[in-house]
């Protein structure tokens, strides 16, 4: 244990490197959990390692070892691909663990990691640190993994379950740096006729999961008159802030951490990190419980939101891979489908555009492309959304999901789906 005072990142560094054994497994926070300057001193004593892993979620920095070049020293493993990590894991320079995001604490805690490394704000006045805009796998881990944080002033201080007081910190140390801002991407008018229609089925009172994308986005702008909304969401994402300005969300009506907002990141512009600063309404728990699909099956008409890449005619969703090349990860997608499926009155919305590739490509196929893999499986999805409508699937035979899903189709593409559909006997009129 610390003495509880400060040290330095060399002193931190030195010490880490001396006592890591090979093969040993660290762990840090996704995205901004990263603590930039302890992993520039940690690459830079690379030479002294030998087989240690690194593992996180969407790392946001392009880091040497990510890119390989310490290999059998210090090495990167992704559990969620990143623009980043997604050219490195394509040209094998990084590994990929895949995993639903509410067991990746359980998966790590397996490897008995060395220690977890998390940038965390300022200790508050009764000396406990937050890990900022993160709780993730990584608060699942507080009281069972040596913590050392690298203190960052800009690190806002948030309420939670993602606190560690400094008696139970390993060691820590102050160091400035700007927290990585990610733009919420503009959606377009397509976008915006998909998002009406999955806002249109949202009753007053639901509690809403908004996904990563432009259409969820797209979702929350629509849901500006609704009232009593609440929050319980893996990402807390720049759209939500003006459901809260504009009065929609209370969390009122939620059974669980009744008039807050849960989630286990954030991740978007500084306006959303200053807003997660100090605000008690917000609550960054433990993605153990926050993507727990039995806990979030207790809320009354949950509603979630997420995208994929390609579905196809039994609605198996294709959500995080482009035929054999890796894109992104599972994250919560399957989490939050099962959850809301076990919702009283809950809806599980998967949301795409019907085309890629400037309408060339149908992202509705009769067989997914080889190599591509299931996120959100048949039995567990429930409403596929494109711009030409919605396909309700949840307990409808193959015939009628075949039938539904070509009708949400881009018409140009709906008849070689049909031809493609009789061929294997799926619709049989
Ligand atoms: N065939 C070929 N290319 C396709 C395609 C298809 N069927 N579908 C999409 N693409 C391409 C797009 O054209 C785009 O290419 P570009 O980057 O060159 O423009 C790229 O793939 C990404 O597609 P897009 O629709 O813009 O992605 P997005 O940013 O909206 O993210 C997911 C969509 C599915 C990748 C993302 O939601 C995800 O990773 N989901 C899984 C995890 C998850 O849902 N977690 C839940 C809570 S956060």
């Amino acid at each position: 244990m610390s003495d509880n005072l400060p040290s330095t990142v060399e002193t931190i560094a030195d010490a880490l490197v001396d006592e890591l054994s090979a093969n040993d497994n660290l762990v840090v926070p996704i995205a901004n959990g990263e603590p930039p300057h302890l992993l520039d001193a940690l690459e830079a004593r690379a030479s002294s390692l030998t087989g240690v892993r690194v593992h996180q979620m969407h790392a946001l920095r392009d880091r040497p070892y990510i890119r390989g070049e310490y290999r059998g020293q210090l090495e990167h493993v992704s559990w969620f691909l990143s623009y980043v990590t997604r050219p490195a894991y394509r040209a094998g320079q990084c590994s990929f663990s895949p995993a639903n995001f509410s067991e990746v604490p359980q998966f790590l805690s397996v490897l008995e990691p060395a220690a977890v490394l998390a940038a965390a704000s300022p200790p508050d006045q009764n000396g406990f640190f937050s890990l900022g805009v993160c709780a993730d796998y990584s608060a699942a881990l507080i009281g069972k993994t040596p913590f050392i944080l690298e203190v960052n002033p800009n690190m806002p201080q948030t309420h939670g379950r993602n606190r560690v007081h400094r008696s139970q910190v390993k060691d820590w140390f102050e160091a400035e740096s700007d927290l990585i801002e990610v733009a919420a991407k503009d959606p377009s008018p397509v976008d915006l006729a998909i998002a009406q229609q999955v806002a249109d089925r949202i009753p007053d009172g639901a509690t809403i999961q908004l996904g990563i994308g432009a259409i969820p986005g797209a979702v929350a702008q629509l849901l500006r008159d609704h009232a009593d909304l609440g929050v319980h969401t893996e990402l807390l994402s720049d759209p939500i802030i003006d459901l809260v300005e504009a009065g929609a969300v209370t969390g009122l009506r939620k059974r669980h951490r009744r008039g807050e907002i849960v989630t286990t990141f954030a991740l978007g512009s500084k306006q959303l990190y200053d807003f997660c600063h100090d605000n008690a309404f917000v609550r960054f728990h433990p993605v153990d419980e926050v993507n727990d699909p039995r806990k979030i099956g207790q809320e009354p008409a949950f509603v979630s939101i997420n995208s994929t890449l390609q579905v196809d005619l039994f609605g198996q969703c294709a959500s995080e891979t482009i035929g054999t090349n890796y894109y992104s990860g599972s994250g919560g997608q399957a989490d939050f489908a099962r959850g809301a499926q076990y919702s009283d009155g809950g809806h599980g919305f998967v949301v795409m555009r019907s085309t890629a590739k400037n309408g060339t490509v149908s992202k509705i196929v009769s067989e997914l492309d080889p190599g591509a893999v299931v996120t959100t499986p048949k039995n567990t999805v429930d409403k596929i959304v494109t711009e030409f409508g919605v396909a309700e699937l949840e307990g409808r035979t193959l015939e009628q999901r075949a039938k539904a899903l070509i009708a949400i189709a881009a018409p140009a593409h709906r008849d070689e789906l049909l031809r493609a559909a009789r061929r294997r006997n799926l619709i049989r009129t």
